[in-house]
């Protein structure tokens, strides 16, 4: 397909799945393919804001992910504060890249020095609009929809809105990823059929496209061949 017929997704979500096999093929701990893992990530962001994807949402941690080893746990909370640690340091790189960085999940239970470190990196990349990353931190697509239900719910309270007011527009405002679009396709590398609490409010339109890669393998062309292929879907969007 000639580069110039390929439809950009405008938002792409990408599930990091298969850093614990990766690690077990190769006999190393799973927390060595985590850290190969958060690379890739570094890897897409900054091919995605090469290639012009505007939005991109990467599944880092979930809600669910804390009933995993003590250990596990403890490393990949290492490996995001090391990477939040080195974004304050590579602040003209992430300029040059025109990134912004959001982090989308509960700050409540993340170890203090980490919501610190996510807010100044937030900060410090606000005025950047050439790519949006997202990165998917202790999140749930099942409590995010709580969340914004609970807000709707106290609106009502206050009597500043009546149920019969309520609509899905109200429900997206108040998700994590209020005024983004939403997710055009949906990559889950590691060759698993599911979405794991992945947004579920959003995913209600995405493509989805799933990929035998483990993702310390995934590489920019792996992404060219998930986007290549969403090009060819025909969207309806409930319609004929
Ligand atoms: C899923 O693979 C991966 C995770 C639960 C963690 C992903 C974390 C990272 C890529 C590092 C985070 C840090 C940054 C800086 C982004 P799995 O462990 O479930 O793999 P498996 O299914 O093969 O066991």
């Amino acid at each position: 397909m000639d580069k110039k017929d390929i439809l950009l997704p405008q938002h792409v979500a990408i599930i990091m799945d298969g850093n614990g096999r990766w690690a077990k093929q190769r006999g190393l701990k799973r927390t060595e393919g985590h850290k190969v893992g958060a690379e890739v990530f570094r890897t897409i962001s900054k091919y995605c804001a090469d290639i012009g994807i505007k939005y991109v949402t990467f599944y880092a941690f979930s809600t669910e992910n804390w009933k995993r080893s003590k250990a596990e746990v403890t490393a990949i909370m290492n490996l995001l504060r090391r990477y939040l640690d080195e974004m304050k340091e590579r602040v003209l790189e992430n300029e040059e890249a025109g990134i912004h960085i959001s982090f989308i999940g509960s700050r409540e239970g993340m170890p203090k020095d980490i919501v610190k470190l996510m807010d100044e990196v937030e900060c410090r990349s606000s005025d950047k609009t050439k790519t949006y990353v997202n990165l998917a931190v202790n999140y749930g697509g099942r409590a995010e929809i709580v969340k914004s239900v609970k807000e709707i719910a106290e609106r009502v309270k206050k009597g500043e809105i009546n149920p019969e007011d309520i609509d899905e527009d109200m429900i997206s405002d108040g998700i994590y990823t209020a005024n983004q679009p939403d997710p055009d396709l949906i990559i889950r590398p590691s060759g698993e059929y599911r979405l794991s609490n992945f947004l579920l409010w959003q995913s209600a339109y995405a493509e989805l496209y799933i990929d035998d890669v483990l993702w310390p393998d995934y590489t920019p062309e792996d992404l060219d061949r998930a986007i290549e292929e969403y090009s060819k879907r025909n969207r309806r969007f409930g319609g004929v």
